[in-house]
């Protein structure tokens, strides 16, 4: 099979009531059309040559350059050359949305002259078509000239209803919302968005397409009426869970859609053996990888890459973006940690934000509010209440008291703070950087410190004042 498949996402999206383009709203984190991109990779950019996946086009109109750009930009390095290199990736720019059929007229000028013989459609805003299903199509085209992807729904409105022969119930076309009479708007069968047909068929038949509807738009489900007409062989077969055939319109599509989808993923991460308190509190928007007996409370966003231990738990309200906690850590309630390395057996929190560049040794306690950007935590640091720590290396042992800041920025350029081990800094110290603490020295509660301090010295009151009339 030498397969061309055609992404569609020209459409304005007037129902999201939005200036950005519809394909381009998120659902777990992504762009919904980045979903779809990489279910055609994950399916089709294996080793193998069958199918022969040969072009990806997608049609592009509204926001075109957005859409374009926020594609290109994701493209992962592994997948740049197999898409971009061989010329796999098309755009092809649709003028005025005329409608879906027009939308893929666009790219059937490329069907011939690439030896495409079978064509997947598949629609931007129908993001969570899982890999499974595509092979279910896959796996029917070869015996028919057409596939659908469809379903049954409680509640058809806004889709196109699959009409069947009563007697064979073999499909005869799918009739659109607007235009099906009052029996087939009863029909609970719809159309997804997805479907596999024969290059030939679609040539043949999109140059042919007419808008006469109540949309007046040119409608690419008029190739099922078509095709039956001729005696093509049409077929449809039906997804595993029904939120992958949601297709979002509106942002209350959307956001059902994302609970949906959270709620699939935390069921799969339970399977894995990851214990969640709330399946329909859990928010992955990237990749999660644990060991066992991991426990992740309510509430808890999970951002980009995140790798946790055995025995780690995250507490309610955390937000984790592009961190790795190891093993036996706890994240207490209410913790904001990004692009971060917490050490086995560290206490993180509540109410502490752990800043980019940030890697946290073995055994490390951070209390509550308190700020780390940048820094290195050796074995057994405390810093237990409200500081920030910044462009700093703590030695292992080391205590920070209350209050102490790092004064790491003088308006231009900022500056580190060494501290050594076993130090003990006392409460609302500001350590005015470039500065260093050799180990063991004690700086006492209210210091102001502006010079190197020596191993074991001790420090207290340091305080620079200047005192002037105002006058
Ligand atoms: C479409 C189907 C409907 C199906 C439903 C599934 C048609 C005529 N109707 O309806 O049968 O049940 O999807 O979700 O196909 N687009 C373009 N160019 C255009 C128009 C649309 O690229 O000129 C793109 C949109 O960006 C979108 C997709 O095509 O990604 C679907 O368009 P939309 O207007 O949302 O179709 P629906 O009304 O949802
Ligand atoms: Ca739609």
């Amino acid at each position: 099979m030498r397969l061309g498949v055609v992404i569609l996402a020209a459409g304005l999206g007037k129902r999201m009531q939005s200036i950005r383009p519809k394909v381009l709203h998120e659902l777990a984190g992504s762009p919904m059309i980045w979903h779809v991109i990489e279910l055609v990779c994950k399916v089709f950019l294996k080793n193998t040559n069958e199918p022969d996946l040969r072009k990806i086009f997608v049609v592009l109109g509204f926001g075109a350059d957005q859409v374009r750009t926020t594609i290109l930009d994701r493209v992962p390095p592994a997948l740049i050359d197999p898409l971009l290199h061989q010329k796999r990736l098309i755009f092809i720019e649709q003028p005025e949305p005329l409608g879906t059929g027009h939308a893929v007229l666009q790219t059937v000028n490329h069907y011939v002259p690439e030896g495409l013989d079978k064509i997947l459609v598949l629609y931007g805003d129908v993001p969570c078509i899982q890999s499974t299903t595509l092979q279910k199509l896959l796996k029917n085209a070869c015996n028919n000239n057409i596939v659908l992807l469809t379903t049954l729904v409680a509640n058809p409105q806004g889709f196109g209803r699959i009409v069947r022969d009563p007697a064979t119930r073999q499909i005869i076309k799918i009739v659109e919302e607007k235009d099906a009479d009052s029996e087939q708007r009863k029909i609970q069968e719809i159309w997804t968005g997805a479907l596999l047909s024969d290059a030939k068929l679609l040539a043949e038949f999109l140059p042919k397409l007419t808008n006469k509807n109540e949309s007046k738009e040119l409608y690419l489900t008029d190739i099922v009426a078509y095709g039956h007409e001729r005696g093509s062989t049409i077929d449809a077969v039906q997804p595993d869970y029904p939120f992958e055939v949601f297709g979002v319109n509106d942002k209350l599509q959307l956001a059902i859609l994302e609970r949906e989808y959270q709620y699939h993923q935390a069921c799969n991460q339970t399977k894995k053996g990851l214990q969640i308190a709330d399946l329909n509190q859990f928010n992955l928007r990237g990749t999660l990888v644990f060991g066992t007996d991991c426990h992740v409370d309510i509430g808890v966003i999970f951002e980009g890459q995140i790798e946790l231990g055995n025995g780690v738990y995250i507490g309610p309200y955390c937000h984790l973006k592009n961190v790795t906690v190891a093993s036996h850590s706890v994240i207490q309630s209410h913790c904001v940690l990004e692009g971060a390395e917490v050490g086995p057996h560290c206490l993180v929190g509540p109410f502490a934000r752990i800043r980019p560049g940030t890697t946290i040794a073995e055994g490390v306690k951070i209390g509550n509010f308190v700020e780390i950007k940048n820094s290195h935590l050796q074995d057994k640091v405390k810093i237990n209440h409200l500081s920030y720590v910044g462009d700093a290396f703590v030695g292992e042992c080391s205590n920070i008291g209350a209050g102490t800041i790092t004064c790491n920025y003088d308006g231009k350029n900022k500056h580190r703070t060494e501290i050594g081990q076993r130090v003990s800094v006392g409460a609302n110290s500001s350590l005015v950087a470039p500065v260093k603490i050799g180990e063991g020295a004690i700086i006492g509660a209210g210091t102001v410190l502006t010079k190197d301090v020596g191993p074991e010295q001790i420090v207290y009151n340091q305080i620079t004042r200047q005192e002037k009339d105002r006058k």
